[in-house]
């Protein structure tokens, strides 16, 4: 092992305490990008970050302002004949609620066990601050063998509405020979993975409308149509009894499983009890002649989020409500098109919705699905940095959750991603008690650095 390598690896282990304090702190800002109640904060955490890559000597540091919220870009290029790495990240957060289900506040970083609570700590405040330690440590000891520019948004979690126009701006500044991603995460403490496939995301909001205000139920009810009977009955069209999306067209473009793929994805640690104990869900449950694994890596999936109508409270009420919402969205794989979704059900709707009835449909934000290329460069790199710390070569996955910003760059860019990350699946992401083992994360920030040396 190089003099260097070796130094920033002891480094690492001594500031290792220092590392978590600045992570806890940064994990104390309420950088929750979709309640605009947020905004200075999510803005701190920007400045935050920017003042972090300023300490460790990143040049070019720039909080840069988007229609919402900034990207901090930093870039550090002194290796001559080295290959450029693009760094992404978000900084921002979900939402918390429902707050009385955390054992401790969300943003006051705790640690029980193993493992550090906060909202923001593995999804992904944890993996932004595992890259900068990582970085640190090698530039205190004998300089970076790599050219790194970093790209750290502040709107993932709304669906990255200002990253498009972004990219198409600013190509020149962020070329790049790939992107390092870590916010794909990992498969268990001692199963360090990189994802290979990402699904999209098209996401409404749908409502129905009935009569022009609430009505009586029993002065009213039968002789007109209730929004929220009409909507359920919607709703339950939209899957058969095969688990199979009914939207017309919905299928054409999805991408079939090969044989060899469907034999690789058996071979991982993602059994039908791995998804029962994940899920803690009494039974599973899914479209027929897939596996779960398959059924969330390479399948298209489409959920309620959310439904509202009439009276949820407490009690009683005889009331026939005047409309009902639901929250409705696909996960999508290669070749589906969020758009192209969108005229699907914009058709179902025209051809189910019962006449006389009025409904609207909202498009919140979307993404397109990907595919990563495995042969590349950086995941050679990534895989022995992993090996290496975890004695164990990493799995490759399909992960059912999205990124659309891995398609974008591919498109925009014309750059790969190499996605990784130290989330494990039981952190609670998006869910109260978010969590961070840390004992996986200071690994992940070894890793890292042997990444980063075997790119050189
Ligand atoms: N880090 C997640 C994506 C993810 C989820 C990776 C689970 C691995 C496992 C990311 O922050 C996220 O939540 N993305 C959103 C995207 C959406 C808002 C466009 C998602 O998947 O819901
Ligand atoms: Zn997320």
């Amino acid at each position: 092992m190089s003099d260097a390598r070796e130094k920033a690896l002891q480094y690492a282990r001594q500031n290792g305490e220092r590392f978590l304090t600045e992570l806890k702190e940064v994990l104390s800002i309420p950088s929750v990008s979709t309640d605009d109640a947020n905004k200075a904060d999510v803005q701190r955490t920007a400045e935050w970050v920017a003042e972090q890559m300023r300490g460790m000597g990143i040049n070019n540091v720039q909080v840069m302002p988007t229609d919402r919220h900034p990207v901090v870009y930093g870039e550090y290029l002194e290796a001559k004949d080295a290959p450029t790495v693009l760094i992404y990240g978000h900084y921002d957060v979900q939402p918390v609620d429902p707050l009385d289900l955390w054992e401790t506040p969300p943003f006051e970083p705790t640690q029980r066990g193993e493992n550090l609570y906060a909202r923001g700590a593995s999804d992904m405040k944890g993996q932004v601050v595992a890259t900068l330690k990582a970085i640190e440590s090698i530039m205190q000891n004998g300089g970076l063998p790599v050219n790194v520019k970093f790209i750290i948004e502040g709107e993932e979690e709304i669906g990255s509405p200002s990253l498009v126009s972004f990219m198409e701006s600013h190509k020149d500044m962020l070329a790049a020979d790939f992107c390092l991603n870590p916010d794909a995460g990992m498969l268990g403490a001692d199963k360090p993975s990189i994802a290979y496939a990402l699904r999209g995301l098209a996401y409404f909001e749908l409502r129905v409308f009935g009569p022009d205000h609430d009505l009586h139920s029993g002065q009213y009810g039968g002789a007109v149509r209730n929004p929220a009977n009409t909507l359920a009955a919607l709703i339950a069209g939209m899957k058969d009894e095969n688990g199979r999306v009914t939207l017309p067209g919905f299928y054409d473009k999805v991408r079939p499983l090969d044989e060899e793929e469907r034999a690789e994805l058996a071979r991982l640690p993602m059994d039908e009890a791995f998804y029962l104990e994940q899920t803690g869900a009494p039974a599973l449950w899914g479209e027929t002649g897939y596996s779960s694994v398959e059924r969330v890596g390479a399948r298209p999936s489409l959920d309620v989020n959310g439904l509202l109508s009439g009276f949820t409270g407490k009690g009683a009420k005889t009331v026939l409500p005047a409309w009902a919402m639901a929250k409705i969205s696909m996960r999508l794989v290669p070749d589906q098109d969020p758009d192209e979704v969108r005229q699907q059900l914009l058709r179902y709707l025209e051809e189910n919705a019962p006449e006389g009835v009025r409904w609207e449909l909202e498009t919140m934000h979307g993404g397109h699905p990907s595919i990563s290329k495995r042969d590349t460069a950086g995941v050679q790199a990534l895989s022995r940095a992993m090996e290496t710390v975890w004695g164990t070569r990493p799995l490759f996955k399909r992960e059912g959750g999205s990124i659309p910003v891995v398609a974008d760059m591919q498109q925009i860019l014309g750059i790969e991603s190499v996605l990784t990350g130290f989330a494990l699946p039981d952190d609670h992401i998006h869910a109260p008690n978010e969590k961070q083992h840390l004992p996986t994360w200071y690994r992940g920030i070894e890793a890292l650095i042997h990444f980063f040396y075997n790119l050189a």
